[in-house]
């Protein structure tokens, strides 16, 4: 059974993949602030800025695979305090990538879309990606960091929604806990991503660990959407009110960091490599739709609580 350690497995990323995995592989999983827990896996509380600790821990446990999903994912935040982002999206990702390297370990790094400006149409993996916020640079910067410290890596460059295990929206969430409560909230007309249902992006990276992949790959869905869009559709397949959607630009909202616009990035590497399709926004909302009928966000959230 492969090994694998997950770093920020409390996360929305993190906790999904821990469930995602947890049967057909050996887990060891990673958190800081909110503890994990499900029978048959081993977590612990981990600052994974000490890199001594992170040595001695990644080398205990010797597993097959470290996959680091830990970030600071709040891009006004990261805006706020550039010497928080830049500690945590790039010299972290320093400390874990040497870990793994020095504890014999393949790494699968998880980077974002948001490396890129979105002016261009195409973003590829082999384009120059220039960040426009410092969200962006500090996973840019981290990138870098890994390629260096750990030459035969893995690096993810995605953008994802799902059920989150902590008490906090994903990109769907926020749709539907508004429209849920008959209340109106705004979507971005000028944002464009090609999100992934998170549960889908888990079975993605689980094939490419079994694939033993190396390099950057681009991992999103299958199509492209605004974000205003996405809720529309949202709304439609869950059978609420759309017309409760403000479409709005971004830049009206007075956000502290600017948002890239159009993130769509090409698969076509991944695709070629994996010799898969990947799956529509449409098709990951019916999805995420039918895990709400079987129960899987209470799962998820039963995973974390207190010591
Ligand atoms: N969410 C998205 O739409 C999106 C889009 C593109 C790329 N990504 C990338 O995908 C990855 C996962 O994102 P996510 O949304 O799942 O993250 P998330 O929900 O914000 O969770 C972040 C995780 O990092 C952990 N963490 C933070 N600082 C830490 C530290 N010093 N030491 C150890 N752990 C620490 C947190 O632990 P505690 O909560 O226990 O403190 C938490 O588990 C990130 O690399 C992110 O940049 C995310």
């Amino acid at each position: 059974m492969t090994k694998l350690l997950i770093t920020g497995a409390s996360g929305l990323l993190g906790a999904n993949l821990v469930l995602e995995s947890a049967q057909s592989h050996e887990v060891t999983a990673l958190y800081l602030k909110h503890p994990v827990r499900l029978g048959g896996i081993e977590t612990a509380a981990l600052d994974l800025n000490d890199y001594e600790e992170v040595l001695e821990f990644f080398s205990d446990v010797s597993p097959d695979w470290v996959i680091h999903c830990a970030a600071e994912t709040n891009v006004d935040r990261c805006e706020q305090d550039h010497d928080h982002a830049h500690r945590i999206n790039h010299f972290m990702a320093r400390s874990v990538s040497r870990a793994a390297f020095s504890a014999g370990a393949e790494l699968l790094h998880i980077s974002t879309d948001a490396v890129f400006d979105g002016e261009s149409e195409a973003n590829h993996e082999n384009q120059t990606p220039q960040p426009i916020n410092v969200y962006g640079e500090s996973k840019l910067e981290g990138e870098r960091a890994v390629s260096e410290e750990h030459p035969g890596a893995l690096i993810v460059r995605t953008n994802f929604y799902g059920w989150n295990a902590q008490d906090k929206s994903s990109l769907a969430e926020f749709f539907l806990q508004n429209l849920e409560n008959g209340e109106s909230c705004r979507g971005f007309i000028d944002v464009k991503v090609k999100t992934l249902l998170v549960n889908d992006l888990c079975k993605i990276l689980l094939k490419m660990i079994e694939s033993d992949l190396a390099g950057i790959f681009h991992v999103v869905a299958g199509n492209c959407m605004s974000k205003y869009e996405f809720g529309v559709t949202l709304a439609r397949e869950f059978g609420l009110a759309g017309d409760l959607i403000e479409a709005v630009a971004v830049d009206e909202i007075g956000l502290s960091a600017k948002r890239p616009k159009n993130l769509c990035l090409s698969t076509t590497k991944l695709e070629q490599v994996l010799q898969i399709g990947l799956p529509t926004i449409e098709e990951g909302l019916r999805r995420l739709k039918t895990l709400r009928e079987m129960g899987y966000p209470d799962r998820l959230k039963s995973m974390i609580g207190g010591d």
